[in-house]
């Protein structure tokens, strides 16, 4: 499938994107291993998080839904879960395989667990390294990557790690895992990451402690309780709109119900320091989580030095941030962020192709990128991107359309339903002139 995009237009009006694909994910695992039945409202009906209730159904975990974005997990317990017929296939979702690696290592049962191509090129050595030091037994291909046996029967231990990279993936798999582990599991984190594991275990009642050096811990052998979970709209996926109607002159858009844990928001910082029009309304809590409700407006955007502190805090959302840099006036400076190049493609080299295709000048740096903004009058010209198969890069270059001189079209946009179903139809009704062909 891809996408066409006519040249110019603006967005208006009021959406709720979908639902956050990281607390979607969590719900799932920790509502599988609760006791109890978990009702959740606003989870992400894409296909990473669908990929997440498969995977437990397939472990005998019964899941009634979802339906308009309505679920139940009838929890089975820490020790409820059923050995699987087949192996384990996750689809495109890297946070499903992470996380799952630490909670399969304390089952008493082995499982395999694969994926499409993306999944399949990604490093896994880095949660195999922490759980084999717990005492998991893991096999991978060559270089750490899918598929990854996972040895059934293997008595856990509580460690201390020492994150190597700022990555709430590797730090919730250690988490997972510690539920199985005799004594203390502990993490400390280069700088902070997202934090839905540790506040989603609180929810259900499993204590987990962060001290005042941000050791974060939490003791094996205790249990989860059902809950219920309000999944707040994705900042990830809002990210495309707040750029959009940021760089799309005369637009006024209101988002609802949006995430604004402080350690997804980094996108909100960056934006702002560049300038953009936005505004936090009523600021609420759904769940656990802070959520509000964000208006954001066109302005003119001037090019910043990203600082270091923010990469962690906007992982998922430098594809759009590029765009918004593409847009500015003078140099956009991001550095710090190699992990940009193991996501679901490269996103530093697929974003400066992408970025050349339409006129736009990049240097490449090994950690970053340096991006020459055109400024308040300039336009992208128009072209073919390839999007890598990669989500995030497809809904990227959709939104240039808006700021473009000619047609753009998005090659292999398929995999934009992995975290933003809908993408197409809800843009269009906000003034994005998109279609979906063959
Ligand atoms: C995620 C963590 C991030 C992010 C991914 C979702 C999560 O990955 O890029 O989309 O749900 O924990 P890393 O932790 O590998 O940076």
């Amino acid at each position: 499938m891809k996408f066409k995009l006519s040249p110019g237009g603006n967005l208006q009006g009021e959406a709720r994107v979908p639902g956050d694909k990281s607390i979607s994910h969590r719900c799932i695992m920790l509502g599988a291993l609760a006791n109890g039945t978990t009702r959740v409202r606003g989870f992400l009906q894409g296909e990473d998080a669908l990929a997440t209730v498969a995977v437990f159904r397939a472990m005998g975990v019964r899941i009634d839904g979802p339906v308009n974005g309505e679920l139940s997990v009838h929890g089975v317990g820490l020790y409820g879960l059923q050995a699987p017929r087949d192996s384990l296939d996750l689809g495109n979702s890297g946070t499903s395989m992470r996380l799952l690696s630490g909670l399969l290592a304390g089952q008493a049962f082995s499982t395999e667990l694969t994926g499409d191509a993306s999944l399949q090129s990604r490093p896994m050595g880095r949660v195999m390294q922490p759980l084999a030091q717990m005492g998991a037994l893991i096999e991978s291909a060559k270089e750490g990557r899918p598929p990854l046996k996972i040895s059934g029967g293997a008595v856990l231990q509580g460690i201390h790690y020492d994150l190597p990279m700022a990555s709430a993936q590797v730090k919730s798999c250690v988490l997972l895992a510690g539920l199985y582990a005799r004594g203390k599991t502990s993490v400390t984190e280069p700088a902070p990451t997202r934090d839905h594991t540790e506040r989603m275990l609180r929810g259900f009642g499993y204590p987990v402690e962060r001290d005042q050096q941000g050791v974060i811990s939490l003791e094996g052998g205790g249990e989860l309780q059902a809950t219920a979970v309000d999944v707040p709209a994705d900042i990830s996926s809002a990210a495309f709109l707040l750029v959009a109607a940021s760089i799309a002159p005369g637009s006024d858009l209101l988002l609802t119900h949006v995430g604004i844990n402080p350690t997804r928001t980094g996108v909100i910082n960056i934006l702002r320091e560049m300038g953009a029009d936005i505004e936090i309304l009523e600021p609420r809590e759904a769940g656990g989580e802070p959520v509000a409700d964000i208006q954001v407006r066109a302005a003119p955007l001037r090019g910043i030095t990203i600082p270091v502190d923010q990469v962690p805090l906007a992982i998922d959302e430098f594809p759009a941030l590029f765009l918004a840099a593409a847009c500015a006036e003078g140099e956009t400076v991001l550095r710090g962020a190699e992990e940009l190049r193991v996501k679901e493609s490269d996103r530093i080299a697929a974003m400066a192709e992408g970025l050349q295709t339409l006129g736009v000048n990049t240097e490449v740096l090994e950690d970053g990128i340096v991006i020459q903004g055109f400024g308040p009058g300039g336009v992208f010209s128009g072209g073919a991107i390839n999007s890598h198969h990669d989500h995030r890069i497809a809904m990227a270059f959709a939104i240039a359309a808006l700021r473009a001189s000619a047609e753009i079209q998005i090659l292999e946009a398929d995999n934009v339903t992995t975290s933003f179903p809908g993408f197409d139809a809800l843009m269009r009704g906000l003034g994005l002139q998109i279609s979906a062909t063959e």
